[in-house]
């Protein structure tokens, strides 16, 4: 694996030469370090945060501040994977200005080397505002969790002949703005396939089958850190909750049955030392 920060030409290269792109979501300095060290592509600093890590029942309520709090540590744990920030809700629907100014803190103060936003044929001309400004911008159609109340739930998208074509159209739409990558969820695997062979731009799937360019997982759910509710698509490669809530249960009765701390994790002081100290104290 090179050491070297993983770009968006070489994303674009994997895409060429038919070779799966990685991508995983983190959120903070350790989790960032063991997908970098993994030698995933990209690292997204997902709203899905707002969740697995805050506790929020959806990412509707995720603010500017919490997300740039999250990419910041992140970013210090990451010295190879392309870094993605994802922009919360209402952070870029109100104004192109509004959506510029975010997109640039996540690159500015987030340490990030580019944005996810989501929605198609309707974000075009944001996306294009930003990727104007130089920010590069990753889309995200199918099942948009920020539209949740509109789309009535986590629901597949994309099942019918006219709502597939008109996420095709969306993904045009978002390839000709200027989005250099496009997340594809929950989608029928025969719609994302055939969008992924229609574009020149990676897609990147959840949810979405094996024809996408690229997949994408959450790092919590993938890991087993967080069990609420558990989508089809997940694949759990560890049951890390299991094992730590085993390591908490055996430090606690480590602690209760005086087993911890042992010898070996204490400190001594030299013998004079202790016997004047014990001495002053009159012990
Ligand atoms: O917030 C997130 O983690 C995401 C991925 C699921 C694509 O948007």
């Amino acid at each position: 694996m090179s050491t070297k920060r993983f770009t968006l030409q070489e994303l674009q290269a994997k895409k060429d030469a038919g070779r799966p792109i990685t991508v995983v979501t983190a959120y903070d300095l350790s989790s960032a370090r063991l997908v970098d060290r993994a030698g995933i592509d990209v690292i997204l600093v997902g709203d899905s945060l707002g969740m697995v890590m805050l506790g929020l029942e959806s990412t509707v309520p995720v603010t500017m501040d919490e997300m740039v709090h999250h990419a910041k540590a992140a970013a210090r744990g990451a010295d190879h994977a392309l870094l993605v920030g994802d922009m919360p809700f209402l952070s870029y629907q109100a104004s192109r200005t509004e959506a510029v100014r975010n997109a640039g803190r996540f690159l500015k103060e987030g340490g990030m080397g580019a944005v996810k936003l989501e929605g198609g044929r309707t974000m075009a001309d944001t996306v294009r505002a930003i990727a104007d400004a130089g920010i590069p911008v990753m889309g995200h159609i199918g099942l948009t969790p920020q539209s949740i109340s509109r789309l009535g739930g986590y629901r597949v998208q994309g099942k019918t002949a006219p709502a597939a074509l008109g996420l095709l159209e969306d993904a045009r739409a978002l390839e000709a703005a200027g989005c250099f990558s496009i997340v594809l969820e929950s989608v029928p695997a025969a719609v994302a396939s055939a969008i992924s062979r229609r574009l020149s731009v990676p897609t990147i799937g959840i949810g979405a089958g094996a024809g996408c360019d690229g997949q994408v997982l959450v790092y919590h759910d993938m890991l087993g850190l967080f069990d609420d509710f558990q989508p089809r698509f997940v694949k759990r490669y560890a049951n890390l909750g299991e094992t730590i809530h085993g390591a908490l249960t055996a430090y606690r009765e480590d602690v209760e049955a005086r087993r911890f701390p042992a010898e070996e994790h204490t400190y001594a002081m030299p013998d004079d030392e202790l016997a004047s100290f014990l001495e002053t104290l009159g012990d």
